[in-house]
């Protein structure tokens, strides 16, 4: 049988136990943590792909792909309540679903969080380099974006790039500092935290007066899209869906949680409405006070909410936005590298990666080998590909990994309906076929391209799983390595 490899909650529980990690993160900070992972590219470089596909009409986008995540958080929640242990998505597979399927879903993890390190480094770059322009040091066009970006000059031409020369050096830097032993500080989040949240509170006030209704017309230029075209409100959502990924991330620190029962849950439910309410009134106020429509000012920027505020007489307004993105992204990227990395240690662990993935360095007690090789990786794909090609194939491994564990959640309650469930997703025969339908429409309407690339990606993970990893599984060989 294949799908006979289950790792017994219980035994995952002990481990967690056996680790004992310091419980000390509060309701307070995992939201703060939410709110850090969340915030990112989507929301200050994004705007303008969901433009560029939707119209005006991204303001639906927003809210559909919002309520997606929303469903998807309330399962989350029971999980992550239920089984408060690092590893997340990949790590509750395992326990309901068995060994093919948590396989399955760390592969597609590693888009999840890989690709996107390199989707937030790209959008960070698009800051970055236009900072550096705006100083008169700009750095050569081939140099400031993929060979598969194009790049609108200041005169309305064109131009190709080469090599996206800091967005690979930003992701480098943060691999360094992640071998060094930084970690996600509570009070470092905190404040970036508020830095973001700052930009975008300016944004939205200064923005506000100057919307115009003539500006939402037409509302809808490309229509609702259909599934596999990558275009229209709901080719807009599966992209713009990017901005609302990093709740998850508060699942990840559940063994850090004091009373994760009650605190889990409000971290990934609260950081995610507050952001959810950022998004809508920021792409309302950009709507309104630039237009949206595909081809247009809006849809062409690099650095859409500086340019806004520039664009509406607010320079040194726009300035601060674009330093607030250059100096808060970096936290994004770092969670994003430091989760794939905890992903694979664990799959190392569990005997279904390579055992390197979990040595941890002597002096800095960091997994420093896995760290750089996916720091190497994240480089390179921010490098040589297009923020919004990184975001979009992130999108399909993290919808196929919400997928799954909604199916979890739900298959969970009917064979182990006993076990303790300190948070109990409301109306889970409601929510969970919902969370279910509403990924797999998102992942559909991601594009033919991205959904062509992610199974090519899931049928080489099947065949490294039939041909290494299977047989070297710590659960093959009835061991219990902790
Ligand atoms: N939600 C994160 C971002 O938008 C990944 O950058």
């Amino acid at each position: 049988m294949i799908f006979d490899r289950i790792k017994p909650l219980d035994q995952i529980l002990a481990t967690a136990e056996k680790k004992g990690l310091k419980r000390q993160l509060n309701a307070f900070d995992l939201t703060m943590l939410g709110i850090g992972a969340i915030i990112g590219t989507g929301i200050f470089v994004l705007t303008s792909v969901a433009a560029n596909k939707a119209g005006p009409g991204m303001m639906y986008s927003f809210v559909i792909a919002g309520i997606v995540c929303a469903l998807t958080a309330l399962i989350y929640a029971e999980i992550a309540a239920m089984v408060p242990v690092a590893g997340s998505a990949y790590t509750y597979s395992y326990a309901v679903l068995g060994e093919l399927i948590a396989w399955m879903v760390g592969w597609a993890l590693i888009l999840e969080y890989a690709v996107a390190a390199g989707a937030v480094a790209v959008g960070w770059s698009g800051y970055a380099n236009g900072f550096l322009a705006n100083h008169g040091i700009g750095l050569p066009i081939a140099l400031t974006a993929g060979p598969g970006d194009t790049i609108t000059l200041p005169d309305g031409t064109t131009a190709n790039g080469g090599f996206n020369l800091i967005a690979c050096l930003i992701s480098l830097l943060i691999t360094g500092l992640l071998i060094l032993g930084t970690s996600k500080s509570a009070k470092f989040t905190a404040l970036l935290v508020l830095v973001k949240v700052a930009a975008l509170t300016a944004f939205i006030v200064v923005a506000f007066p100057s919307v115009t209704h003539a500006n939402f017309e037409p509302m809808l230029p490309n229509g609702w899209g259909t599934p596999l075209s990558g275009n229209g409100v709901l080719g807009a959502a599966a992209s713009i869906f990017f901005a609302y990924v990093g709740f998850d991330a508060v699942s990840t620190a559940a063994e850090e949680t004091k009373n994760p029962n009650r605190n889990v849950p409000i971290g990934l439910i609260g950081s995610l409405a507050i952001c959810t309410v950022f998004y809508l009134l920021v792409s309302y106020a950009a709507i309104g006070t630039t237009g949206a429509q595909p081809g247009g000012v809006l849809s062409q920027s690099k650095e859409p909410l500086a340019f806004v505020l520039r664009n509406l007489g607010h320079p040194q307004l726009g300035d601060w936005v674009a330093w607030s993105a250059i100096i808060a992204l970096p936290s994004v990227i770092l969670m994003m590298i430091y989760g794939q990395t905890r992903i694979l240690f664990t799959m190392s662990r569990d005997g279904l990666m390579p055992k390197i993935f979990s040595d941890i360095h002597a002096k800095f007690h960091t997994p420093h080998k896995v760290t750089l090789i996916t720091g190497i990786a994240v480089s390179l794909f921010a490098a040589m590909f297009p923020v919004d090609a990184l975001a979009d194939i992130s999108n399909s491994g993290t919808l196929f990994a919400f997928l799954v564990v909604a199916i979890g959640v739900m298959a969970l309650r009917v064979t182990d309906p006993g076990r303790a469930r300190p948070f109990r997703t409301p109306m889970v025969w409601v929510v969970g076929p919902l969370a279910v339908i509403g990924c797999t429409l998102l992942f559909f309407c991601l594009g033919w391209y991205t959904i062509k690339l992610f199974l090519i990606w899931a049928v080489i993970g099947l065949g490294v799983y039939f041909l290494y990893a299977r047989s070297r599984s710590v659960l093959a060989h009835g061991e219990r390595k902790e």
